[in-house]
């Protein structure tokens, strides 16, 4: 397989954007460093800024979403962040692991992996998400008591949540199910409305803070096999 081709499978763009990425020298094929797009990498090791890029059936990346896009497919009126994905991907069918609101900001994982993407949604499988939540008022040590009880939230009673305070009005929270806003619901109800709100982590996959808003990766195979442990998927 050609370099550029295996790029962009990989999720690295288009092969504009691959020619570009070999360009800056941020490819090594077997420790050199790579300089045309057309070498054939079949059995040879790939790394891209030292991080070796093994040949996958399918696509994983993480976007570090912007405010003010939503996560649907296509939207005549308002951009949404599949806008910001490449055609490859897109063609071979990725979608998004669960959904940010249109406000919130932060790590949103893709794949075409629908076995996976079900699986880290699915309510049953305690798949820990966390966030950051700026919010308007103090919070307090009865608000971790009462996150740690599970809010009732009038359809349903949130599961446990673990809230831990960063700053008076900085909270840290996990929870391990995705309802409708449910975490501003969560902060509403003990009275301290959200004013900003990040997820940074989902399942230890960490939010690469390199990313600007809007920007995404590929995963690497770590933080893929963080995903598949954390919903009992074997890696194969
Ligand atoms: N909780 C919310 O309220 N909104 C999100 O987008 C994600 C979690």
């Amino acid at each position: 397989m050609r370099l550029d081709k295996f790029l962009c499978d990989s999720g690295f763009g288009t092969r504009k954007d691959a020619a570009l990425i070999i360009k800056h020298g941020r490819v090594q094929i077997e420790g050199l460093s790579a300089v045309k797009a057309n070498t054939d990498i079949t059995g040879k090791k790939v790394f891209v800024d030292g991080q070796q890029i093994e040949y996958e059936d399918e696509i994983y990346l993480m976007m570090n979403k912007k405010a003010g896009v939503l996560t649907a497919a296509r939207d005549k009126n308002a951009p949404t962040v599949m806008d910001e994905l490449p055609q490859v991907a897109l063609r071979r069918g990725i979608s998004p692991v669960g959904r940010l609101d249109k406000d919130v900001t932060g790590l949103l994982l893709f794949t075409t992996n629908g076995e996976l993407n079900h699986r880290l949604t699915s309510p049953k499988r305690n798949v820990e998400k966390r966030y950051i939540a700026k919010v308007d008022g103090v919070l307090s040590q009865n608000d971790i008591k009462l996150f740690e009880e599970g809010l009732d939230l009038g359809d349903f009673i949130a599961k446990p949540g673990k809230l831990s305070i960063l700053e008076p009005n900085v909270g840290q929270v996990i929870v391990t199910e995705g309802k409708f806003h449910q975490v501003k619901r969560m902060f509403e109800k003990v009275g301290k409305p959200v004013l900003e709100l990040k997820r940074v982590e989902t399942a230890g996959v960490l939010l690469d803070e390199s990313l600007l808003p809007g920007q995404f990766r590929p995963l690497t195979q770590d933080e893929i096999s963080l995903l598949k442990k954390a919903c009992q998927m074997e890696d194969e």
